[in-house]
């Protein structure tokens, strides 16, 4: 029996189980089995270890990819680079954090061929990001990457460069492609979307949301109103979830 499987607060959202159910029985691994694991602390994590031996693999979702990481034995070097895990191996007893969400990403934005340059100028137009979060410390480490300068939105002070209140028309022009990474509007609250400006939205705005059920959220919807190019987070649940299974796969050999 090879046993995988997801922590998180509250997991009546996720696709993970119904996905990695399917990925095993595509492949005939009749004994594979992926479990659901709500933990109402990270600080119960290390009885889940305890009493569920058999598990080689964990993904980690809202609100734990950050507090999970004192808890393991080692961390990937791109895990630490981003400081959120989100897949977990578990090999002879010990545990090794990965961060797959910024595959995910990787593959999300790079489509969009996003251009932020005016025509005729060469200053580029920023990022907002919505959220602080794990999934936000992903999306950050791409932005680096990309060249792309961002500001991080939250509703505290000290874990972001803007609170929410300070989000007005002025700087949405300035700041052109906007992430949700917040909970905003996700089952059951379909009706939440992050508090924004959307009538200083236009068609050179560019809107991702990484929430994915509902596939088109408030927050899609109402920068899709405005003209603006959007893109839900189902291309990069999948994408993510592939990968965590390649590392899965890969220790299991
Ligand atoms: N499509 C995908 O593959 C994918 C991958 C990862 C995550 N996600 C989605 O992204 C979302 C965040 O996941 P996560 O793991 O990053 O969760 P997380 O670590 O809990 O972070 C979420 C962040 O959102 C902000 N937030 C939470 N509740 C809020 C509220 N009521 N109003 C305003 N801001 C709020 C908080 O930032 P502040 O404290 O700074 O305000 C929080 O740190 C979830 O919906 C998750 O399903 C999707």
């Amino acid at each position: 029996m090879q046993r995988y499987g997801l922590i998180g607060r509250k997991l009546g959202h996720s696709f993970s189980k119904d996905h990695f159910t399917k990925v095993f029985a595509k492949v005939g691994l009749k004994d594979h089995l992926y479990d659901l694991f709500e933990l109402a602390e990270i600080s119960d994590f290390p009885d889940l270890l305890k009493n569920n031996l058999e598990l080689q693999g964990l993904n980690v979702t809202i609100p734990y990819k950050e507090d999970v990481i004192p808890y393991l034995d080692e961390l990937d070097p791109l895990a630490a680079a981003v400081g959120a895990v989100n897949t977990i191996v578990i090999k002879n007893g010990r545990t090794k954090g990965y961060n797959t969400d910024v595959a995910g990403f990787r593959s999300l934005i790079g489509p969009m061929a996003i251009d932020l340059r005016d025509k005729g100028s060469d200053v580029k137009a920023r990022a907002l990001v919505l959220g602080s979060g794990g999934a936000s410390r992903a999306v950050a480490f791409v932005l680096r990457e990309m060249g792309i300068r961002f500001r991080i939105v939250s509703r505290s002070r000290e874990r972001g460069d803007l609170t929410w209140d300070l989000i007005d028309p002025t700087i949405l022009r300035v700041c052109r492609l906007i992430i949700n990474t917040t909970p905003l509007g996700m089952q059951p609250d379909v009706k939440d979307a992050p508090p924004l400006p959307y009538a200083a939205l236009t068609a050179k705005h560019a809107l991702i949301d990484l929430v994915y059920n509902p596939e088109e959220t408030v927050f899609l919807r109402q920068g899709k109103e405005q003209g603006a190019k959007t893109v839900g987070g189902l291309g990069m649940l999948n994408a993510q979830a592939d990968e965590a299974w390649k590392i899965w796969q890969e220790a299991a050999k």
